[in-house]
């Protein structure tokens, strides 16, 4: 399959950064990877600023998971508060747990529970286990370059971390270019599946805005008997500046939703939000606890999260500046320019430039990484803070790179 490239490939660097990847490449073996040519050290961040170790600021227009803003000042005095009082588990009444999740809650049009967990893997993990307990079939829908996590079951439904063929035959995989058409006809060839599951904005599929016949694919699982699970790991929180969901745009009817990356802007909390009656049916036979899942820290990091986007509008900023951002990029010298809220991809033509773009606009002072099956797609996702100098110097610096040698 073709890898992401825009990782450090072994090249040149300085002294101590060599020294230091060697002493983490000693330590932490093979599987790890570092983006970029040069790879960066990056020790504080605020707002939609990151800075290195030698005191180098950057333009953060990579990170969605400090979705508020790098450092924000009220998640970080919730998280510290609550550190300083008390920490535990779900096995104890705390109220915090329960006024947040009847927040969560009213962010869907049907009757749900939550579930806490740390990660998205483990969120998407868990909505596997109910889907197929509710189904009795083992078999999962997903697009042909999903990424839905790192568990066994979920790496088992991620052609984008080994490719379809290291896939088993419980996995059907569909085009994104046509939803509606490829999920029907792997229906109509007899696949009965437990679910289908899809990143709301198929970031890994190349951040696919508006893929042809989504709902048409939900519905017909949906009909056929399995259910439709909407990974919002990515989407989720506002980002896409249509409400709090990436589904809302679609017009779906979820059975589960699942969540994670930005709940916690940088705390490991995540979680999902499914049917009550699959939810306690699930309950009724196996019991549930996930020891650091929804405890107090990461329920105050995720409230002061969510606090935050309501207080400071970021959705409709999200909308607003989303926006205003795709204008700017319009008119490069690129394939395509495609945008929902903060979530931007811009296509070139080769995977060799955008590589090449990637570790440039590093050099300028401006994150950003690749996607897509082939990496020809910078994917732009910053904070959502992110105002419109910031926007402005993000296209400058990717025209001006365009137009030098990239
Ligand atoms: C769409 C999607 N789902 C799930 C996950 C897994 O989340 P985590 O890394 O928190 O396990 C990711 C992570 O990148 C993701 O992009």
């Amino acid at each position: 399959m073709a890898g992401p490239v825009t990782y450090y490939s072994g090249g040149d660097v300085d002294a101590a950064t060599g020294a230091l990847i060697r002493r983490r490449q000693a330590a932490l073996g093979g599987a790890y990877r570092l983006f970029y040519e040069h790879p960066l050290q990056l020790v504080r961040g605020l707002g939609s600023r990151v800075w290195d170790a030698d005191g180098r600021e950057y333009l953060d227009a990579y990170n969605n998971v400090p979705a508020v803003g790098h450092a924000h000042p009220r998640v970080v005095a919730a998280l510290s508060e609550q550190a300083a009082l008390l920490n535990t588990h779900t096995r104890y009444l705390s109220e915090p747990i329960i006024d947040y999740a009847e927040q969560l809650l009213a962010t869907v049009g049907f009757d749900a529970h939550v579930i806490f967990t740390c990660t998205g893997s483990e969120a998407n993990d868990l909505a596997l286990r109910i889907v197929r307990q509710a189904t009795g079939r083992t078999d999962v829908i997903v697009t042909s370059h999903a990424y839905h996590g790192v568990t066994e079951s979920i790496a088992a439904i991620s052609p984008s971390l080994g490719g379809a063929e290291s896939l088993p035959a419980t996995t059907h995989l569909v085009s994104p270019a046509d939803l509606g058409g490829s999920v029907r006809s792997l229906l109509d060839s007899g696949v009965r599946p437990a679910a289908l599951i899809v990143d709301t904005i198929l970031a890994s599929d190349g951040i696919v805005v508006d893929p042809p016949g989504f709902a048409e694919a939900a519905a017909a699982v949906q009909a056929s008997g399995g259910l439709f699970i909407a990974d919002e790991v990515q989407a989720g929180f506002g980002r896409l500046g249509t409400g709090m969901w990436g589904y809302n745009r679609h017009g779906l009817a979820p059975d589960m939703v699942t969540l994670g990356k930005p709940m916690g802007n940088g705390h490991p909390v995540a979680g999902l939000i499914g049917r009550a009656d699959l939810i306690d049916a699930f309950g009724a036979s196996v019991r549930y606890f996930n020891t650091f899942g929804g405890n107090p820290v990461s329920i105050a990091a995720a409230q002061a999260t969510l606090d935050v986007i309501r207080d400071e509008g970021l959705i409709e900023h999200a909308s607003d500046l989303g926006g205003y951002l795709v204008s700017l990029l319009t008119g490069l010298d690129v394939v395509d320019v495609r945008g929902v809220g903060l979530y931007v991809g811009v296509e070139l033509d080769s995977t060799e430039r955008t590589v090449a773009v990637v570790n440039r606009m590093r050099e300028a002072g401006v994150l950003l990484a690749a996607s897509g099956p082939d990496n020809t797609v910078l994917k732009i996702r910053p904070p959502l803070v992110f105002s419109r100098a910031d926007a402005e110097l993000l296209a400058t610096e990717l025209e001006r790179t365009l137009n030098h040698g990239c």
